[in-house]
């Protein structure tokens, strides 16, 4: 495990990731049920972009610090904007919230949040972090193992985050199995996927396996900032969302190409968001 997510923390595929995570979970907050919010791999919450690994790549600056230098963002980024502005009340960005905050700031006294970390630093500093908040648990667990443990009872409705590392392909079948797991422990499970493009092979391979495992709605949205580029440069990534709630096509189609066009590093940058199963 030598992922380190400081590194990229803020970067584009952050970006993504982030503003659509806070749309579904203020959609699904508006839903009678609990949410039951499940970060698999939570990574330390809260990031110091002025900490030696975030100065060495720098990444944040062409994403998060494009987005908050921008005059005027939609109206539906505002929500994720906001929380980003809420973790520097100093006003100027130094840090960066993760999964762990977006939720937490998003989301009802009502629902729970279940994160899980392996890293021993990260997790301990998302449990000092999260610990004031009585409906955050915070473990040092394994994520893969987190489906079962937390799904257990019909009355509330998962939002299931999956966001692996990727250091290897092998976190695409993980995430495949992941996603079965949640929906066939629940009718209801809203699961979101992130996962990076550097080839598309494994990319089409995992949305298509998806897809012939269930026949609910299932939606990909892919972000490039630029053309794939050689070697190990991440250029776009993507998010695969199964039974995402009502209107998240919307609140896409008012972001995805302002984003684009404020994140774009070369001619070439796109986005696309597109239902692999519509809804019924
Ligand atoms: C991409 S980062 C997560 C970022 C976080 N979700 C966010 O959006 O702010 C992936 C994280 O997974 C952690 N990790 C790796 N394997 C894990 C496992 N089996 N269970 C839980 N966490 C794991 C890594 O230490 C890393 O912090």
């Amino acid at each position: 495990m030598n992922y380190r997510h400081g590194y990229h923390a803020g970067n584009f595929a952050d970006v993504l990731k982030h503003a659509v995570l806070t749309c579904i979970a203020a959609r699904l907050a508006r839903v009678a049920k609990p949410v039951l919010a499940i970060d698999m791999h939570a990574g330390a919450g809260l990031y110091d972009l002025q900490a030696p690994n975030a100065l060495k790549t720098g990444e944040w600056r062409e994403g998060i610090g494009r987005v908050m230098a921008a005059p005027q963002a939609p109206e539906v980024l505002k929500p994720y904007i906001d929380i980003v502005k809420r973790a520097n009340p100093g006003g100027e960005i130094r840090y960066y919230p993760g999964s762990p905050l977006i939720l937490r700031d998003t989301l009802r006294p009502t629902d729970k949040i279940a994160l899980y970390e392996m890293r021993p630093e990260d997790a301990q500093a998302l449990a000092q972090l999260t610990k004031p908040d009585k409906r955050i648990k915070a473990r040092r667990a394994d994520g893969w193992k987190a489906i079962v443990a937390e799904i257990r009872s019909p009355d509330v409705r998962p939002l299931v985050l999956i966001d692996p590392p990727f250091e290897s392909d092998a976190d695409f079948d993980r995430s495949l199995d992941a996603v079965s797991a949640a929906r066939t422990r629940s009718d209801t499970a809203c699961v979101m996927v992130w996962h990076p493009i550097k080839d598309e092979k494994p990319v089409a391979a995992f949305r298509d396996k998806v897809k012939r495992g269930t026949s609910d709605a299932l939606m990909t949205v892919e972000l490039a900032v630029a053309p794939p580029a050689k070697g190990e440069k991440l250029t776009a990534s993507g998010l695969l969302i199964l039974r995402p709630p009502r209107g998240l096509n919307e609140d896409l189609h008012a972001m995805l190409p302002w984003l684009k066009e404020k994140l774009a590093v070369a001619d070439g940058a796109s986005a696309e968001w597109r239902w692999l199963i519509a809804p019924r």
